[in-house]
C-alpha cells in the first residue's frame, strides 16, 4: 500500500488525545466496510491510541451491534462493547425510573427491540406489533402475516403506558404512528381509552423520546436515506392535523445533542483509562486533552463536536469525511478539516499532533 499512516509522535508517555468515530458513512456503508476502515482502526490499536464508536444507529443490543461490526470489519483487534455508544444507549440510565414503568418502544421488530429495552432494565415493554396481535383492525393496512409473528398478545388488563421511546427507525410507519397516536390520545396512557381532542389540547400528552435527530443518513445506496427525524416529522404532521395545529412535545437525544456527547465522553474516558492501565507502561497517563471526532454528517457529527461543552475541558476537533452524507458544495458544518475518508482523517489528526 503506497501511502501507509505515519509513525505516531512518540512523547514517551500515553497520548493525551483520542478518536471518536461515527459508523454509517465513515466505517461502513450498510453491511459493506468502507475502504481502509479496518487498517485505520488497527493502526490506532497497534499504536495504543484509544478510540470509541458513536453512532446514531441502533435497534440492536450493544453486544449484537459490536459483534456485527467485528464480523463486517474483520479486524484482528476486536471492538469492545465498552468503546461503543449507539443512539439509545443513554436510555439505559432511565430504565429503572418510577415514571417509566411501562414503555411503548418503537424500532426494528426482527431485531427484537423489545428485548433490547428489557435488557436495559425496562420492566414492562410493549411494541406496536403487540397491538396488532391483540386487536382486530387496529392498523387496517399493515401486513398482519409479517408483523403479528413478532407481537405478543397484550394482557387482559390492558397496560397503562408511561412514555413512548423511539429506539430506532420504525419499519411500518402506518402501524407505529397509529399506535403512538392511540396512546397519546388515551386517558393517561391507558390502552383502549380515548380522550376528546379539546381535553388533549388542554391537558397535553405522554412524554415522547426520540433517540436520533438524523433527517438523512448514508448507506450503500448512492443517495442519503431518510432517518429517524423523518419519522418524527411524519408523526408531528399527523399530530398537528389531529389537534388543529398543536405541536407534538418530544425530547430527542443522539448526535449533535450535548447529553449524547457527555455520555460518549464518559464512555471514552473509562475505556481509555482501562486500555492504558492494561498497557501498564503508561500508569501515570496524562489527562485526555483532545478528541478527534470523525463523521460524515455535518448536521450531527460535526455540529455536535463543534458545539459540545466538555465538563472535563477536553477540546473536540471535528473532522468531516467525504464518504457519507456530506457532498462537495454542501455546508461542511464548520468542520476543522474535510478529508476523503477515515484513513485521511486519522492522518490529518496525527499530523496535527506532530
Ligand atoms: O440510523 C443510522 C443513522 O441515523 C446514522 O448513523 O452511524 O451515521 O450516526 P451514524
Ligand atoms: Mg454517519
Amino acid at each position: 500500500y503506497e501511502n501507509p499512516l505515519p509513525p505516531v509522535p512518540d512523547r514517551g508517555e500515553a497520548p493525551d488525545y483520542a478518536f471518536v468515530f461515527d459508523i454509517d458513512g465513515v466505517l461502513v456503508h450498510g453491511s459493506n466496510p468502507l475502504p481502509r476502515a479496518k487498517e485505520t482502526l488497527e493502526y490506532l490499536h497497534d499504536n495504543h491510541i484509544p478510540y470509541m464508536l458513536l453512532t446514531n444507529g441502533g435497534g440492536y443490543s450493544e453486544a449484537a451491534q459490536v459483534q456485527q461490526l467485528n464480523q463486517r470489519l474483520r479486524m484482528r483487534a476486536f471492538i469492545s462493547e465498552q468503546q461503543f455508544v449507539q443512539s439509545h444507549t443513554p436510555f439505559k440510565e432511565h430504565a429503572s425510573s418510577p415514571h417509566l414503568r411501562t414503555v411503548l418502544v418503537l424500532g426494528g421488530v426482527k431485531e427484537n427491540v423489545k428485548e433490547v429495552a428489557k435488557g436495559y432494565g425496562f420492566r414492562n415493554v410493549v411494541i406496536p406489533a403487540d397491538f396488532l396481535k391483540s386487536f382486530q383492525g387496529v392498523s387496517p393496512f399493515t401486513d398482519k402475516s409479517h408483523y403479528s409473528q413478532f407481537g405478543t398478545k397484550l394482557p387482559k388488563n390492558l397496560p397503562k403506558v408511561d412514555a413512548v421511546l423511539v429506539f430506532n427507525d420504525p419499519r411500518d410507519w402506518a402501524l407505529d404512528i397509529q399506535v403512538v397516536v392511540d396512546v397519546l390520545l388515551s386517558e393517561g396512557g391507558q390502552v383502549g381509552t380515548r380522550r376528546r381532542v379539546e381535553d388533549v389540547i388542554r391537558d397535553g400528552h405522554l412524554p415522547v423520546y426520540f433517540s436520533n435527530p438524523d433527517l438523512w443518513w448514508a448507506n450503500e445506496y448512492q443517495h442519503a436515506r431518510l432517518g429517524q427525524r423523518a419519522f418524527r416529522a411524519a408523526l408531528e404532521g399527523v399530530w398537528r392535523s389531529i389537534t388543529g395545529g398543536q405541536e407534538l412535545k418530544a425530547t430527542t437525544i443522539g448526535k449533535p445533542h450535548q447529553p449524547t456527547y457527555e455520555f460518549a465522553e464518559d464512555t471514552l474516558t473509562r475505556w481509555r483509562a482501562r486500555k492504558l492501565k492494561q498497557l501498564g507502561a503508561f500508569m501515570d497517563h496524562p489527562e485526555l486533552k483532545r478528541v478527534y471526532m470523525v463523521g460524515d454528517n455535518p448536521a450531527s457529527d460535526i455540529a455536535g463536536a463543534n458545539s459540545y461543552k466538555s465538563p472535563r475541558g477536553t477540546d473536540w476537533v471535528s473532522v468531516l469525511v467525504r464518504t457519507g452524507v456530506f457532498r462537495e458544495g454542501d455546508s461542511d458544518g464548520g468542520a476543522k478539516a474535510v478529508v476523503d475518508n477515515v484513513e485521511e482523517a486519522v492522518r490529518w489528526a496525527i499530523e496535527e499532533e506532530r
